[in-house]
C-alpha cells in the first residue's frame, strides 16, 4: 500500500521537491544570523577595521573575527567577543535575535546609546560585559529576564539608576558588577 502510493506521487511533486532539496543545498547565501550581525555592525564605528573580514558572500559569520559558533550542522553563534577594539557607535537590537548566544563581551571600547533591552531576548546568555563604555540611560529591567547569568559586568559606563530587583533573582549569578 504504502509503495503504490509512493509510486502514484506525482511526478511534478516528485522534481518539486528535488527543485526544493536543490535551492536549500545550493543556494548560497549568508545565513540569518550572519544578517545580524552585519546589521549590528552597521551602527559600529570601527576606526582600526577590526571588522573588515565580516564578509556578507560568507555563508555563516562563524569565521568571522570575535565570533564563535557551536559545533554541528547547523552552527550558531555562541559567543561574540569585540572587547578592547576601539569600537564607538551604537549597539543594534539586532543584537537579541542571536537566540544561541552564551558570551557577549564588549567591553574596553567605545560604545555609547542606551544598552538595548533586545539583549533580554538572548536567553542562554551566562556572560555579558559591557564595562568600561559610554552606555547611558538605564538598565533594561529585561536583562532580568536572563536567567542563566553567571558574569554581568556594566562597570565604568554613564549608567545611572538601579539594577533591575529581577537580575538579583538570577539563581546562578556568581560575579555581579554594576553601576557607575
Ligand atoms: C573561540 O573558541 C576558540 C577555541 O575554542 C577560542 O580559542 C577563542 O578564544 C574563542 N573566540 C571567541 C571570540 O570567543
Ligand atoms: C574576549 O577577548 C579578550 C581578548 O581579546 C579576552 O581577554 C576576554 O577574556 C574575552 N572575553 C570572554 C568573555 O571570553
Ligand atoms: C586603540 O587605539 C589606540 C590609540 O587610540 C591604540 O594605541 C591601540 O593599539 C588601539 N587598539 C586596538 C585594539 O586597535
Ligand atoms: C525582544 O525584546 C523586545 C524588548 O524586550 C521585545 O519587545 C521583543 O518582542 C522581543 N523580540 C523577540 C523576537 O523575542
Amino acid at each position: 500500500m504504502g509503495s503504490a502510493a509512493a509510486a502514484r506521487t506525482p511526478w511534478a511533486l516528485q522534481l518539486g521537491v528535488a527543485l526544493a532539496f536543490l535551492l536549500a543545498t545550493t543556494c548560497h547565501g549568508l545565513n540569518h544570523e550572519g544578517w545580524l550581525l552585519l546589521t549590528l555592525r552597521k551602527q559600529i564605528v570601527d576606526t582600526f577595521h577590526h571588522l573588515d573580514d565580516w564578509n556578507p558572500e560568507d555563508p555563516s559569520p562563524c569565521g568571522w573575527k570575535g565570533v564563535n559558533c557551536s559545533s554541528g550542522s547547523t552552527p550558531a553563534v555562541v559567543s561574540l567577543n569585540l572587547s578592547n577594539m576601539n569600537l564607538s557607535g551604537t549597539v543594534d537590537p539586532s543584537i537579541g535575535g542571536l537566540a544561541e548566544l552564551t558570551n557577549l563581551d564588549l567591553s574596553f571600547n567605545g560604545f555609547s546609546g542606551t544598552i538595548p533591552a533586545e539583549i533580554g531576548n538572548c536567553s542562554k546568555l551566562t556572560g555579558l560585559n559591557l564595562n568600561n563604555n559610554q552606555f547611558q540611560g538605564t538598565i533594561p529591567a529585561e536583562l532580568g529576564k536572563l536567567a542563566m547569568m553567571i558574569t554581568f559586568n556594566l562597570c565604568n559606563n554613564k549608567l545611572f539608576g538601579a539594577i533591575p530587583d529581577e537580575i538579583g533573582n538570577m539563581a546562578s549569578l556568581e560575579d555581579l558588577v554594576g553601576g557607575d
